[in-house]
């Protein structure tokens, strides 16, 4: 397959990695249109297919994801997703629809979302990744509801772990660990109280904490995590934890990293029998959609992690790198910005 080549192969000026683009809702089709400008600074050819899916598209013909057009988009090396989801569309529909059938039906088991700069209140800066599981949990949607409004009215919804799901997660946190300077992973859970579920990932963390025995390990329970986040995040280099607490964990990741505007996310399915799908950690945000001031560098990382998945491991770090200092202004000039230091670094 063409995406293979990576750049230690001759023909990689002929690479052309088949990309499917899900501009989505809100600012997601601009912040969209930066990432891909910045790509194209880099040198790297993406051969661009437009998905129109999302909140509008439901609305105007009752498409979610169709099990056709994810046969479609199973044909592509990766997928650019912007953000999805409009207050016209009541929640939860195409979050489950389109973003968690997606993750699933993919088998985008990795969720991978890296934080990095000075916290609020901090003086020494903190470097971390945050390993989400990303196809089990809660987010499974076990559970059910009878009798519903009424007093008698009873909901439940229950957390799936699987060893195969856990092992694969954790497994994953190890090896990215190898490949890092401090090379330390956190479980991050809360088996005091969770005793199932976390029984499950605390053996599968030890016994597979043995075949590294290179990697520092250590534990954190989630409330404790929230904390640490807080007052030492220097203390994190890899944290692997499941889908309902890596969910709430990287959003105050982003808030102590800058912001949710430079969060960027992996969605990572690591064997490869399918695309990854890569997108920033924030929504749609409709209020500010259409006028330009939507920051571009969420978007931007993640089409860098996207280029990293494919090989392109150059332009990968160019993208990274251009993101490092600041830029202010509009979203297109942020993306101007950015494009130029790529180009003027490859
Ligand atoms: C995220 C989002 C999603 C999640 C929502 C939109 C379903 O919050 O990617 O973090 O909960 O995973
Ligand atoms: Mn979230």
């Amino acid at each position: 397959m063409v995406s293979q080549k990576t750049n230690n192969n001759p023909s990689r000026d002929f690479a052309v990695h088949r990309i499917a683009v899900v501009g989505g809702d809100g600012i997601g089709p601009e912040v969209i249109a930066e990432a891909l400008k910045v790509v194209d600074a880099s040198g790297v050819k993406l051969a661009i297919t437009n998905f129109d899916l999302g909140g509008a598209r439901y609305l105007r013909d009752g498409e979610i994801l169709s099990d056709p057009t994810l046969a479609e988009l199973r044909k592509f090396d990766a997928i650019l997703l912007g953000a999805v989801g409009t207050p016209a569309v009541a929640p939860g529909i195409i979050e489950r629809g389109l973003l968690l059938k997606m993750r699933f039906e993919l088998d985008l088991y990795i969720n991978r979302r890296p934080f990095a700069g000075v916290g609020p209140g901090q003086t020494k800066p903190h470097d971390f990744i945050v390993i989400r599981e990303n196809t089990e949990g809660p987010y499974v949607g076990e559970g059910g509801v009878l009798r519903r409004g009424t007093p008698h009215e009873i909901a439940t919804q229950g957390s799936v772990n699987t060893a195969k799901g856990v092992e694969r997660c954790v497994r994953y946190a190890f090896e990215l660990a190898m490949t890092r300077k401090r090379k330390h992973v956190t479980l991050v859970h809360k088996t005091n109280v969770l005793t199932f579920a976390g029984d499950l990932w605390q053996r599968t963390f030890d016994r597979v904490a043995q075949e590294f025995p290179n990697v520092v390990t250590a534990y954190n329970h989630i409330d404790a995590a929230c904390i640490y986040f807080v007052q030492d995040p220097q203390r994190y280099d890899v944290i692997v934890t499941d889908n309902l607490f890596g969910d709430i964990l990287t959003d105050l990741g982003g808030a102590v990293s800058g912001g949710i505007g430079v969060a960027s996310s992996a969605n990572l399915n690591p064997s490869r029998s399918g695309p990854s799908m890569f997108e920033p950690v924030h929504g749609s945000a409709p209020d500010i959609a259409g006028k330009g001031v939507a920051n571009p560098i969420a978007a931007i990382l993640s089409a860098a992690h996207m280029l990293e998945f494919l090989g392109e491991t150059k332009a990968s770090e160019a993208l990274r790198r251009a993101c490092v200092e600041t830029v202010s202004g509009s979203t297109i000039e942020v993306g101007d910005e950015i494009a130029r230091r790529v180009k003027a670094s490859i």
